[in-house]
């Protein structure tokens, strides 16, 4: 795959979240190899550790439970006097796990808030007055297709990732004034080791083929592709709108 250079990126410090595995470790490998200072906090320590050490120098990882707000407002913090001001957020963490609505529990779909919106909220909050200071930023809220088309199963976290693409404009629309960006980045279904564990079955995917355009396999590269294109200058003038990286979901 040809992959795009952005020299304004190296150098600056990026904060993912949920970066341990999955599409996070993706972005998490493919900012450093821009040059870039990465940041990143999950759950998982030993994967994250392993990651931190497979990529050496300018990486910081710390395990961190993200419903934890104080615990993330810290690592932000800590990750920025390590590293240097956060210019870059990626609010990348999630957990998509199934549930029927009819039996999910008010504390359940709390938890799942708490994993799928809050840490958006509360990290853009924590990394904006950085991003301000240094005369801007650019924030990327990983959402999904999902929360367009609504699937049944995953009403908690649809309704998440609805309120992060609204949160997106209101926070594009306050900030813009500081040159902080904040956008939207929704990918379709990634194939993912988790994805491939859990959901990914043969007829799944023969299903999923026939609803878009591009009938190839997403990987988490493809998103990584589109974060790092809203992240860096050459999307100076993009904001508060949401970027579908889905091979073309028709229907
Ligand atoms: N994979 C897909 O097909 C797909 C499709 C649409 C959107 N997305 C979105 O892309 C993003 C990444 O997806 P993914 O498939 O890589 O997810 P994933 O579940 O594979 O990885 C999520 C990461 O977040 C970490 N995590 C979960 N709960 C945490 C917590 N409380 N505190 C800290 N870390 C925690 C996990 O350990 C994991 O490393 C998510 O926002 C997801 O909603 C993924």
């Amino acid at each position: 795959m040809d992959r795009a250079n952005y020299p304004d990126l190296s150098g600056r410090t990026v904060f993912v979240t949920g970066g341990a595995s999955g599409i996070g470790a993706c972005l998490v490998e493919r900012f450093h190899g821009q040059g870039c200072k990465v940041a990143f906090v999950d759950l998982q320590r030993d994967s994250g550790q392993a990651l931190a050490a497979k990529l050496a120098e300018g990486v910081w990882f710390r395990r961190c439970d993200v419903t934890d707000a104080a615990a993330l407002q810290a690592a932000i913090a800590d990750a920025a006097d390590a590293l240097g001001p956060v210019t870059v957020l990626i609010n990348n963490v999630a957990n998509d796990a199934r549930h029927n609505a009819a039996e999910t529990s008010v504390e359940a779909w709390r938890q799942s808030l708490a994993v799928n919106l809050d840490p958006a909220f509360v990290a853009s909050v924590a990394a904006y007055p950085m991003m301000k200071l240094e005369g801007g930023g650019s924030i990327v809220n990983v959402s999904s297709i999902n929360a367009m088309w609504g699937p049944a199963h995953m009403a908690t976290y649809v309704a998440a990732k609805g309120a992060i693409n609204s949160l997106c404009k209101s926070l594009a629309r306050e900030w813009g004034p500081d040159r902080v960006r904040v956008n939207a980045l929704s990918p379709g279904w990634v194939v993912t080791e988790r994805q491939l564990e859990l959901w990914l079955t043969p007829e799944a995917e023969a299903q999923w083929r026939e609803q878009v355009a591009l009938k190839e396999r997403l990987y988490p590269d493809d998103i990584a592709n589109a974060a790092l294109f809203l992240a860096s200058d050459s999307a100076r003038m993009i904001t508060g709108t949401n970027l579908v990286v889905d091979a073309g979901r028709l229907g």
